[in-house]
């Protein structure tokens, strides 16, 4: 692994009496893309905001290559590039205008903001629209326009705050693969979402965050490997099951857990060589018809689930 690019060593920030970070503490090594991920409310925003040099922390501080950065004006900064939660963009100015403005504040040169500003559009997929508006763009076209904002400054880490939040599905995609070409170019990622689907197709390494604390940071193998090697297999019956079947299904080969939602069966099985042929015997012997019968890997959310007890979308 290469050696961390970017370092948070302790962040803590207070609003009056509200704790929006209590303690955080991660690191990003270069080239790498993790995923900051929690619940809305949880911190995020705030800690990226620290993290880019936009709020000061009331402890803690932030390493850019082992270095820690010294106030708004350290040149380290240019290092970081930031794709705002809320947009930052000039609705009325042309997009090659905003890039233009905000390529001034990089002081970037005539030429460099030519050639800079026409590669970050082209990647977005907006050469088209170089002479259009935001208040012309969709959602999601704003959404790649204040990403080709971020990318001005070719910076080497990308903090980029929920960049898929009200974006249409098409857009969403764009993103995703310009995000997947950037990582390719071995640019470092910090992805925050409260998407795990996003987490899952970009990033290689989560941090979960909720009440400003971490309560996770690993790898995805091994988060998935936590919550064991077993299967989730899901059994719809033509009506729903009575409630004392739930006792008796529980108590057969392979099978580790089960609840009801409906007409739903969900089971968590160890092995489902032996669950499954157990678990259709005993149905078919009670009556039971079954409708539909799968199986899955559990997913990341029951791992978020276990350990924050809510869901990612629970607002
Ligand atoms: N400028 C602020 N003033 C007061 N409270 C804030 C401010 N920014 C964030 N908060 C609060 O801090 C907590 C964390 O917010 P935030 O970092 O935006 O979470 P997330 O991005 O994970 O949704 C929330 O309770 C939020 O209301
Ligand atoms: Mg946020």
């Amino acid at each position: 692994m290469n050696p961390p690019i970017l370092e948070v060593r302790g962040l803590r920030k207070t609003f009056g009496s509200l704790v929006a970070v209590e303690e955080v503490s991660f690191s990003v090594a270069a080239g790498e893309c993790v995923g900051l991920l929690g619940p809305n409310g949880a911190g995020k925003t705030t800690t990226l905001s620290m993290l880019a040099g936009l709020i000061r922390p009331d402890a803690g501080e932030v390493l850019i290559a082992g270095r820690a950065l010294t106030g708004d004006t350290d040149p380290a900064k240019r290092r970081l590039g930031l794709v705002p939660q809320d947009l930052a963009l000039y609705e009325d100015l042309s997009a090659a205008e905003n890039l233009a403005f905000f390529g001034a504040l990089y002081s970037l040169s005539r030429a460099e903001l030519r050639d800079r500003g026409a590669a970050a559009l082209d990647l977005v997929g907006l050469s088209g629209r170089a002479k259009d508006p935001p208040r012309t763009f969709s959602g999601g076209m704003k959404r790649r326009l204040n990403l080709a904002v971020a990318l001005l400054h070719d910076p080497e880490i990308l903090l980029l705050d929920e960049p898929t939040v009200g974006v249409d599905p098409q857009s969403r995609n764009a993103i995703f693969d310009n995000l997947e070409t950037l990582r390719a170019r071995g640019k470092t990622i910090l992805y925050t979402t409260h998407y795990l689907e996003e987490v899952e197709r970009l990033c290689s390494r989560v941090v979960i965050v909720d009440h400003g604390r971490v309560l996770a940071d690993a790898p995805l193998a091994e988060l998935r490997a936590r919550e064991g090697e077993g299967q989730r297999c899901t059994v719809e019956l033509a009506a729903p099951a009575p409630a004392d079947w739930i006792a008796a299904l529980r108590g057969l080969p392979g099978v580790r857990r089960v609840a009801a939602r409906e007409s739903q069966l969900i089971f968590e099985v160890a092995d489902l060589t032996v669950a499954v042929p157990a678990v259709t015997a005993w149905l078919a012997q009670h009556g039971a018809q079954i409708t539909q019968l799968s199986s899955a890997r559990p997913n990341l959310e029951s791992v978020f689930l276990s350990l924050t007890g809510r869901n990612l979308r629970d607002d």
